[in-house]
């Protein structure tokens, strides 16, 4: 029996524009504000944040940002700071593999996200995944070990983390990992957690992302590592949504 509660993050990525995201936000909130016993987070493009803050004030649903920039401040044109952040999201999503593919992202540039992200109170969701040609030859394991260890070179606030599983072949194409295949590399998260920081190796929560749906996200929350989903394309249906976090509750 699993002690953590599951937590449900819908990632929006670069869609809805102020006012759809505002609809959106009230949309789920309507649906979902008072299923209990699951952790709800929504997060949204930079440009809504502060609207649907205002939206979500008082409620059950929690706020997050998609990325960060770790430097305090500064000539960093177009980029935006924790301690922008700070009080208007208690999240941010690190380490997305669309960033490190299209922005070249490094795992040295997330682990000091995540270590900035943290000092300024805002719990990194850090993602790690590997791509098909990885998956293919039978390397995922090494490859999350040490894309992991080096994203969380120098973290150390770990009663404040959440790590998401997202194979990279399994994002946006409705074809998700099996849940057998998503709980080994979860626990390989969890094992490599236990290394670095063995007393919170049981509490730290790993997700798992990639084609989650409402039908296929109960196989993955019966597994023993996985405590929750980081959702992208179902995150934009309310309904949908609040159906993914209705069964998420009741695991
Ligand atoms: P998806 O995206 O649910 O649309 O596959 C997941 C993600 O990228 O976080």
């Amino acid at each position: 029996m699993k002690h953590r509660k599951n937590i449900i993050v819908g990632n929006w990525k670069m869609n809805t524009e102020v006012k759809s995201g505002i609809n959106l936000a009230k949309q789920i909130l309507d649906l979902s504000d008072n299923i209990t016993n699951v952790e709800k987070i929504i997060c949204p493009p930079f440009v809504s944040l502060t609207s649907i803050a205002k939206v979500l004030k008082g409620s059950s649903i929690q706020l997050g940002a998609q990325n960060v920039n770790a430097n305090e401040n500064g000539a960093f044109t177009g980029e935006v700071s924790t301690a922008m952040l700070h009080g208007l999201v208690s999240h941010v999503v690190l380490g997305h593999s669309e960033r490190r593919m299209f922005y070249d992202e490094s795992s040295d540039q997330v682990s000091e996200k995540a270590i900035s992200a943290s000092k300024a109170g805002i719990t990194p969701i850090l993602c790690v995944g590997e791509d098909f040609s990885v998956r293919k030859s039978g390397k995922a394991v090494n490859f999350i070990t040490k894309q992991l260890e080096a994203s969380l070179q120098g973290f150390s606030n770990w009663q404040s983390l959440i790590i998401a599983y997202e194979p990279i072949w399994a994002i946006g194409t409705g074809e998700a990992a099996t849940s057998g295949q998503a709980q080994e590399m979860a626990a390989v998260c969890r094992d490599i957690i236990c290394s670095l920081t063995p007393d919170f190796s049981n509490s730290v929560h790993i997700l798992y992302g990639g084609s989650v749906n409402s039908t296929n996200v109960t196989n993955f929350l019966e597994q023993p590592d996985i405590d929750g989903a980081l959702v992208g394309g179902a995150s934009l249906n309310a309904q949908e949504f609040s159906n993914l976090i209705r069964l998420a509750s009741s695991k």
